[in-house]
């Protein structure tokens, strides 16, 4: 089955910052996801690190302009409950064959992980244009993705982890950056207290972030 790279162009253009989420509490998904929205992120990804995530995700697909994917899928099994609660995207931290082959036996679009050079090509190879580079900051961050860039210039990249409101901007810049993900447009104490406005002020924030 082929992999869904233009689900994946459509979704790093819907918005510069995936949001990355932890939520505990189904009770949140709603108003956290209209928040979202409201800021002007519609791409969501909700990490299964929780007992709730699967929970999260069925609840925050109905949410309208809201398009839910489920973050760290590390088994296969991750992948089926992920697909079956209404994810419409993937996103894993790494990329073993048996996830990326789950994924694609799944029809699920997936944004894979990768931060070496080998790891971008052996996806590349495999049909997928933008990956996640993950962790972005402890994999060389902004210097990496420009290294990365020159041999590897049809390559996309959105990275996460280490990306922040002091940092985003310069990863945006990046000719083969598409899109970053981050937590701290939602992070679990503002969830916790339900701070819904000043999570739509981040959002608001981060969407008009230039690319
Ligand atoms: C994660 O999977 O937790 C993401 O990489 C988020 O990283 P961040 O908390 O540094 O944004």
């Amino acid at each position: 089955m082929k992999n869904d790279t233009a689900y994946i162009r459509e979704l790093a253009s819907l918005a510069p910052i995936i949001p990355v989420l932890v939520v505990d509490d189904v009770a949140d998904a709603v108003p956290l996801a209209q928040a979202l929205v409201q800021g002007g992120l519609p791409v969501l990804e909700v990490t299964l690190r929780t007992p709730a995530a699967l929970d999260v995700i069925a609840a925050m697909a109905g949410v309208a302009g809201a398009r839910v994917g489920a973050g760290t899928l590390v088994t296969a099994a991750d992948v089926t409950a992920a697909k079956a609660a209404g994810s419409t995207f993937g996103v894993t931290p790494g990329s073993p064959a048996a996830v990326v082959d789950a994924c694609l036996a799944a029809g699920l679009p997936l944004l894979p992980g990768a931060a070496t050079a080998t790891e971008a090509m052996t996806l590349h190879a495999r049909g997928f244009e933008v990956l996640k580079f993950f962790p972005a900051e402890g994999a060389g961050g902004i210097t990496t993705l420009k290294g990365l860039g020159g041999p590897l210039p049809d390559i996309s990249f959105c990275p996460t982890g280490g990306v922040s409101p002091g940092n985003a901007r310069d990863y945006l810049a990046l000719p083969n950056v598409v899109c970053a993900g981050g937590s701290w447009i939602a992070p679990l104490d503002l969830v916790k207290a339900g701070d819904w406005d000043e999570i739509e002020r981040r959002a608001r924030t981060a969407a008009a972030l230039p690319r």
